[in-house]
């Protein structure tokens, strides 16, 4: 924990894994606005990684960049080394389950391979804690009828990005109990928000409504998502960095279930565009039916409970989509990747 000067405050340094992706970046910049945290983001810049999330914020006095890969323990240690930070909150994944079906092995090689680094370098900082982002996507499916997940729900992943989860899960509590590590894990439903990559439902169909462009529905679209706002997210994992116990894991959920076909024609209603856009295509290999999430621990123990509303929080979601057109076009043509080159006057 360090003092500043001028403000007075005491600002705390927090290596941010993954902080140039959607959540990574939203959290990035609510760190550094608060006036409370001095962060280090550690990325490699992979597809989902965009620098240009964080143009408002990077290299200001209480932000600086390290490109680096997490799967490298030298440059990991390095990072560490270098910036000695109190604590690691780790979103650094591949993230997609899509892709983790067309391809699994980048999924085991960061999410599991990438976070035991992560968790060997934390030895060298015992007094550091570990905030281990993942996902309600471990607990597998549920029926229509089904409880909502607890914290306790065992372990059922369906996708290799789940399975991928899963596992990292399971290191950071063997390294709590073998190693003695500060760590808490933390389980969240589906987010959206501003700077989520366009490959992903909510940007996706936002665009392709804008541009007139076929919305491909998996399936029935009948399958349900619990959607949360990433600010709120980020609220809850502030929360765990400040207030959770350590061993512990906390769900966060937005108590926002929906059907996909019901998030699109909240999409075509606002933007104006044609429901003969929806096209049902095949459905997504052993697709989970419903994710639902029981979030009490964490109003409970954090003290976190969500803000945003899903109906004004999607609207305001698609409202930047539809007004942030050049970061969206940056990131489909490809333009984004020179970002970083340019910036640093170096190449990826
Ligand atoms: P994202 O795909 O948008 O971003 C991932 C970031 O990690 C990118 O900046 C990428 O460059 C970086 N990265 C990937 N591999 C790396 C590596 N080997 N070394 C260093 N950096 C690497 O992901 P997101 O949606 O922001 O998710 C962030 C975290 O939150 C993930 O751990 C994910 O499992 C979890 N999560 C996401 C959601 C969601 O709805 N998006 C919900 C719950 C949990
Ligand atoms: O639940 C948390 C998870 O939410 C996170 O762990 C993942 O990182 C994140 O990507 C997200 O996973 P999903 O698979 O639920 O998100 P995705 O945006 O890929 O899909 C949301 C739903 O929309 C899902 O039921 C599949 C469906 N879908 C998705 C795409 C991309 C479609 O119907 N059509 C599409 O083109």
């Amino acid at each position: 924990m360090n003092y500043d000067l001028v403000s007075g405050k005491s600002v705390q340094r927090v290596l941010v894994t993954g902080g140039a992706g959607f959540i990574g970046s939203n959290l990035v910049r609510m760190m550094v606005e608060s006036g409370s945290y001095h962060v280090v983001v550690l990325d490699a810049l992979t597809y989902a990684g965009n620098l240009a999330n964080l143009t408002d914020v990077l290299d200001t006095e209480r932000c600086v960049f390290e490109l680096g890969n997490i799967t490298d323990a030298s440059r990991v240690r390095q990072v560490l080394a270098d910036h000695k930070p109190s604590a690691i909150m780790h979103l650094a994944a591949e993230s997609h389950v899509d892709r983790s079906i067309a391809s699994a092995a980048p999924f085991v090689e960061t999410n599991v391979k990438g976070t035991l680094v992560l968790l060997e370098a934390m030895r060298e900082l015992p007094d550091a804690r570990f905030v281990h982002v993942s996902t309600d996507e471990v607990y597998g499916t549920l029926g229509p009828n089904d409880a909502p997940f607890v914290e306790t729900t065992p372990l059922d992943p369906t996708s290799p990005y789940a399975a991928s989860k899963a596992a990292s899960d399971l290191l950071v509590q063997s390294f709590v109990r073998t190693h003695g590590l500060d760590a808490v894990i933390t389980r969240c439903s589906n987010n959206y928000g501003p700077y989520q990559f366009p490959e992903k439902f909510i940007p996706l169909m936002t665009l392709n409504a804008l541009e007139g462009r076929p919305l491909p529905i998996y399936g029935d679209g009948q399958q349900v998502r619990d959607w949360l706002h990433v600010d709120d997210h980020c609220y809850g994992l502030l929360a765990a960095l400040k207030r959770g116990v350590s061993g512990e894991v906390y769900n966060f959920g937005g108590d926002g279930e929906r059907t996909n076909a019901a998030m699109v024609s909240a999409i075509l209603a606002q933007t104006g565009a044609s429901p003969d856009l929806c096209t049902y295509v095949a459905d997504r290999k052993a697709h989970d039916r419903r994710y639902a999430i029981n979030a009490e621990k964490a109003h409970r123990e954090l003290g976190w409970a969500p803000t945003r509303n899903l109906d004004e929080g999607l609207q305001s979601t698609i409202a930047w989509y539809t007004h942030n057109r050049t970061w969206s076009d940056n990131v489909r043509s490809g333009a984004y990747r020179t970002y970083y080159e340019t910036q640093y006057n170096t190449t990826l």
